[in-house]
């Protein structure tokens, strides 16, 4: 079982990419095979080689970048049987959307069967109302409370019983 976890990442703290890795060293630790890139370094044709893509997003404007819709349009379909998930880093707050809803959407549209919920991380944010230039202004403080949170570790625990499954 050979996994990758490819993720956008735009902000000088690059929280997402930390979360990655956070995600590829559980993985790690739990005995999978795994490679963690940014997306710009996964050719479309390399991921065919991983048995499970896990698919990381920062939240922008209540969705995932532009640039990972993009990094995902340029798979092609077919992946039938193989596992993912998607996650995100967002800011706690009622009206942060989440990038993850998109990115399931499309794992799903390409055949890919989602093994667990969203791991959704929450950023530390100083700002209570966010319009427009306000997000920049709460993001990249830390990871928050939830990131630790036991939901969190749940949802990497159920890929990794996914991922170590014989029947998969
Ligand atoms: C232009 C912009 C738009 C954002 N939009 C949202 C949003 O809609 N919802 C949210 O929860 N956080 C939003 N954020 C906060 C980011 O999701 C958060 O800071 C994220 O962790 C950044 O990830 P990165 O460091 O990997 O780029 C926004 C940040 C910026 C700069």
């Amino acid at each position: 079982m050979k996994a990758l976890v490819v993720y956008d990442s735009v902000s000088a703290t690059k929280m997402t990419e930390k979360v990655a890795r956070a995600i590829a060293g559980a993985m790690k630790d739990q005995g999978t095979d795994v490679d963690c890139l940014f997306y710009k370094d996964v050719s479309a044709a390399s991921v065919k080689d991983y048995d499970c893509l896990v698919v990381g997003s920062p939240t922008m404007a209540w969705k995932p970048t532009k640039d990972i819709m993009q990094f995902l349009n340029g798979l092609s379909a077919g992946s039938s049987g193989k596992l993912a998930a998607a996650f995100d880093t967002q800011i706690q707050m009622r009206i942060s959307g989440n990038a993850t809803k998109a990115i399931e959407a499309k794992l799903a549209e390409l055949g890919f069967r989602l093994i667990s919920p969203p791991l959704v991380a929450y950023v530390e944010g100083k700002t209570e109302s966010l319009p427009d230039e306000g997000r920049r202004a709460g993001q990249g403080e830390g990871l928050g409370d939830s990131f630790g949170a036991r939901s969190f570790e749940d949802r990497l625990a159920i890929i990794n019983h996914f991922l170590r499954s014989p029947s998969v």
